[in-house]
């Protein structure tokens, strides 16, 4: 189980403790320069530095820095140096480059002379004909030093960077907006059952920020959505609904102030909830007659609740409808009965679908079993027509695709991935994290695109269950 807010990826603690450490390795660099290395300054930046080196290895068990076109990374996550030492790394880079170097493997043997050996020779040795990288390992070995290797530099190409840095930073904001509308739901539902007005100007706020990710790529959000094992799973499941509520709506072509009423509606669809005994919501076994009498109260209760905390404009009339209608079915099958037979405003007909999509995967609400989302998709497909509207179900199932974002793939050379980006034009060639293959995990993941050059030589086999194989998917997905 996880805690939103105690944990967000340990990916995100390594880029931090790899800024920390990078940070202190500069500074020691600049303070060689100007000081004796038996000088307290000196010293005291060594130390530093040596600390922080010492606490990441016990934590990651490696540590390869590497630069290429201006760009640091650490263990082949990008690492941001945003404060004073940005020209520190401008020269290191100019340094590196000078000597032919792309990156230095720090050993978990290295002392703090290895280190003060290899700061002098950075900026004091000087090359002659031959492999550089291969005469400054030499020369490491000369003075003692084997805990330290250069490596040569690696043509990357800037493309490429550019791809990695963008992802890792739309990920990053895909977390916090994530995190945040979660944030934002369960101050609401606390307002709600408190009597308290609810404040309806920082919920569209929310909503506009996650409008803008999906217009930009839906991917990263999908993916939050696709974890079901948060502690506080109620919070999440208003969050999920929104987000997936919004790709639909962007697949028919909503304006923004519709997509903006319909992500506002879909989180606070199950807002009726908050009047009902916790005891009930939380039930973990399964529901009785009783039990189902009152849970079918709550799209009456949750339309009440929001006419009566909100002031009414056309976002909160559409979201009293969406509340009230949205376990309705165009079939009338569901609840509340009551009423005349008029259309189902098509916000609620889309909410039904991306509601019932989420709770069936998350075993977390009515069923207690979370069911695979492919499985999940072919149930909701045997009751198109009766349940759903054929034509927004079967523009829900593309959007999800047969391989859904998040879940975890066999691959044909054998290597297990997990599924961070559907391909709409060739379902069966998504984008995927590898985590693991015949000779271990990989750690960080190396991302396959299915559909460049390089992965059209790998087919998925078929979807695995993390569980069998004891591999926890959300730890990815909260990484980098
Ligand atoms: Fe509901
Ligand atoms: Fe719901």
């Amino acid at each position: 189980m996880i805690n939103p807010s105690a944990k967000t990826g340990t990916d995100r603690e390594r880029i931090h403790a790899a800024q920390q450490m990078m940070t202190a390795f500069f500074v020691l660099a600049k303070t060689a320069r100007v000081y004796e290395t038996g000088n307290d300054s000196y010293r005291s930046q060594l130390t530093r530095f040596y600390n922080l080196f010492l606490k990441y290895m016990d934590d990651y068990h490696s540590c390869t820095v590497k630069v290429a076109t201006d760009r640091l990374f650490v263990d082949e996550q990008f690492v941001n140096i945003d404060n004073d030492e940005r020209i520190g790394v401008r020269q290191m880079v100019d340094r590196w480059q000078e000597l032919g170097i792309g990156g230095i493997v720090f050993g978990d043997s290295i002392t703090t002379e290895h280190i003060t050996i290899l700061i002098r020779l950075l900026s004091s040795f000087s090359l002659s004909a031959g492999d550089p990288c291969e005469q400054f390992n030499n020369r490491l070995a000369e003075e003692g030093v084997d805990s330290i290797v250069v490596l040569a530099e690696e043509i990357i190409d800037p493309d490429q960077l550019v791809e990695i840095e963008e992802r890792q930073r739309m990920r990053q904001e895909a977390r916090q907006t994530f995190f945040r509308a979660v944030t934002t739901v369960k101050d609401m539902m606390s307002a709600a059952t408190k009597q308290e007005a609810i404040s309806v100007a920082r919920t569209k706020r929310v909503i506009h920020t996650i409008i803008d990710q999906i217009s930009d790529d839906a991917s990263a959000l999908m993916e939050l959505a696709s974890i079901k094992d948060f502690d506080d799973y109620t919070y999440a499941h208003s969050v999920n609904v929104s987000i997936y509520s919004l790709a639909l709506g962007f697949r028919i072509g909503l304006s923004r102030m519709e997509l903006s009423e319909l992500g506002f509606a879909a989180l606070f669809h199950d807002i009726g909830k908050v009047k009902l005994p916790y005891d009930l919501v939380a039930k973990p076994g399964r529901f009785d007659e009783f039990d189902w009498t009152q849970m079918r109260n709550h799209p009456v209760l949750g339309a009440m609740t929001i006419g009566k905390s909100m002031k009414l404009d056309s976002h909160v009339a559409r979201a009293m409808t969406t509340a009230y209608e949205h376990h309705i079915n165009p079939d009338r099958t569901g609840y509340p009965t009551r009423g005349e037979l008029r259309p189902l405003d098509i916000f609620s007909q889309i909410v039904t679908i991306t509601d019932c999509f989420d709770a069936l995967t998350s075993g977390r609400v009515y069923i207690k079993e979370p069911i695979p989302p492919a499985e999940v998709l072919r149930k909701l497909m045997y009751q198109m027509t009766v349940k759903f509207d054929a034509f927004l179900l079967k523009l829900f199932v593309g959007i999800i695709g047969i391989y859904p974002v998040g879940s975890m793939v066999l691959l044909t050379d054998n290597s297990i991935g997990i599924v961070s980006r559907t391909n709409q034009a060739e379902p069966g060639r998504p984008e995927i994290r590898v985590i693991a293959d015949r000779n271990g995990p990989h750690d960080p993941p190396r991302w396959c695109d299915l559909a460049d050059t390089a992965g059209r030589a790998i087919d998925i086999i078929r979807t695995v269950d993390p569980k069998k194989y004891n591999i926890d998917v959300t730890r990815y997905i909260l990484s980098d």
